[in-house]
């Protein structure tokens, strides 16, 4: 007997088939419900709403797991790197070294971006938030390749996913090199993915720059960890951007956007900001933790809680282990970061935190990490971005190859009923 669910409605039954996802997960396909029976379904933020089938990432919030393709991510953050793990995402499988070695080769093939694109940045007022700057030059991206992906071609899929992974981090690093005053810089083809990044950021022109293994291993771990993440704000906004066939730079830029808001990736911008705030106040962490309690208090602790982990995040568990070992090799003593570790055991101990499920989230620790790398605040969230590209690149090509239709949700009109119209005159 195949699964389903019964609607009893208005005197009528309708069957709803349950269909049952590779982890046991099961969704009610509601898909002739509103023909059947009139009604729709509400769920403002699509807490129990699925958008798409998807192979890519599975996590479970309650158990706090997360696995890219199959493979659980502590596996993925110990053994693979960063590179790999993006070829994993957009092809489906781990590489072999002959794979490995020609997506790599073929991502540097792309490394640059158009001179051209400096005069777009020379345009931005240097002190414009390098999140709002990204999202632009991205979108750019396409007016300067105009060519539209042919999305049944396996192999142009591939070109626009190289093409972006190659240039998006000059790109990131230009939006910081435009706020530090510090000339554009170009890519390294000899560096790891990571390296050319760190360079990218960092190297001031003549310097010959000091790649701390401790500190590319810790920002590997870091992109790994950012790189998907299923149906969140941001990929959702990419999808349904590409569901309308927007191209892919147009449709990343817009999921750029949506990451930037401090409830997504701007929470790691957030939770430094808060430390500071907290700092500035005295340093009393007991006096911010009631604040967040407080439900006259709009104040939240950022970097605490989760729409979909209600369990400790499995990413902040292995984040908090290299944070610890970056603050460690750089001998950090900075008083932010002394009351990070304050306000998290606070948090850990406090019954209204604890009866919540509020743990830690990966922005609290990669946040600590980027500040102790000197990563000024307002990057943190592109950092986050250049972890997302291929999470967000997977998702757009299994949109487009499953020949998704149109994003397009109901609502409930609440507005008034029909009136008419009234001349100025008579009002
Ligand atoms: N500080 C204080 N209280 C909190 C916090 C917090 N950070 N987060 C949730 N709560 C409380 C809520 O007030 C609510 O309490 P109540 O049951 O007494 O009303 C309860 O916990 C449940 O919270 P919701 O808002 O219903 O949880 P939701 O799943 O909608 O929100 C979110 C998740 C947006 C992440 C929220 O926890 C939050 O605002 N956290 C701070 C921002 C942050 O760190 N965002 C990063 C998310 S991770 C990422 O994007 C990679």
């Amino acid at each position: 007997m195949s699964d389903k669910v019964i609607l009893n409605y208005n005197g009528s039954e309708l069957d709803l088939p349950v269909s049952t996802g590779s982890m046991d997960e099961k969704a009610i396909d509601i898909s002739k419900l509103r023909s059947a029976t009139g009604l729709i379904t509400m769920d403002p933020g699509y807490k129990n709403t699925g958008s798409c089938e998807s192979k890519i990432t599975f996590l479970d919030g309650e158990e706090g797991k997360l696995m890219y393709r199959g493979y659980p991510i502590e596996q993925l953050a110990e053994k693979s790197s960063f590179v790999e793990v993006m070829y994993l995402l957009i092809k489906g499988n781990l590489p072999t070294q002959a794979e490995l070695d020609k997506f790599v080769n073929d991502i540097n093939e792309y490394n640059y971006v158009s001179e051209d694109l400096i005069k777009i940045l020379d345009a931005f007022p240097s002190s414009a938030h390098p999140m709002g700057v990204l999202t632009s030059l991205t979108a750019a991206l396409s007016a300067f390749n105009p060519k539209c992906v042919d999305v049944s071609s396996e192999e142009e899929m591939y070109r626009a996913a190289v093409t972006l992974l190659g240039k998006f981090p000059v790109l990131a690093s230009w939006t910081q090199r435009k706020v530090k005053g510090l000339p554009v810089n170009y890519s390294n083809d000899k560096l790891s993915y990571v390296e050319n990044l760190y360079q990218l950021l960092f190297k001031k022109p003549g310097q010959e720059l000091d790649l701390d293994p401790v500190i590319i291993d810790a920002l590997d771990k870091l992109l790994i960890l950012h790189a998907d993440h299923e149906q969140n704000c941001s990929a959702s906004t990419v999808r349904l951007v590409g569901s309308s066939h927007a191209g892919l730079f147009a449709s990343i830029s817009a999921g750029i956007s949506a990451l930037w808001g401090p409830l997504h990736g701007g929470a790691n911008q957030a939770v430094l900001e808060m430390l500071e705030d907290i700092k500035n106040d005295g340093g009393d962490v007991e006096k911010y933790l009631a604040k967040a309690k407080d439900k006259n208090d709009p104040f939240r602790l950022m970097g605490f809680g989760h729409r979909v982990y209600k369990n400790f995040d499995p990413r902040a568990k292995i984040i908090k282990v290299a944070a610890d070992n970056v603050l460690e090799k750089l001998g950090i003593n900075d008083p932010t970061l002394e009351i990070a570790k304050k306000l998290e055991k606070a948090a850990l101990e406090d019954e209204y935190f604890k009866s919540r499920n509020l743990y830690p989230n990966v922005d609290f620790y990669s946040g600590i990490i980027y500040k102790a790398l000197d990563i000024p605040t307002e990057m943190f969230t592109v950092m986050f971005a250049v972890g997302r590209l291929p999470g967000w690149i997977a998702q757009w090509m299994e949109m487009r190859q499953n020949n998704e239709p149109i994003g397009r949700p109901r609502q409930l009109y609440t507005g008034a009923p029909l009136r008419d119209y009234v001349d100025i005159e008579k009002r």
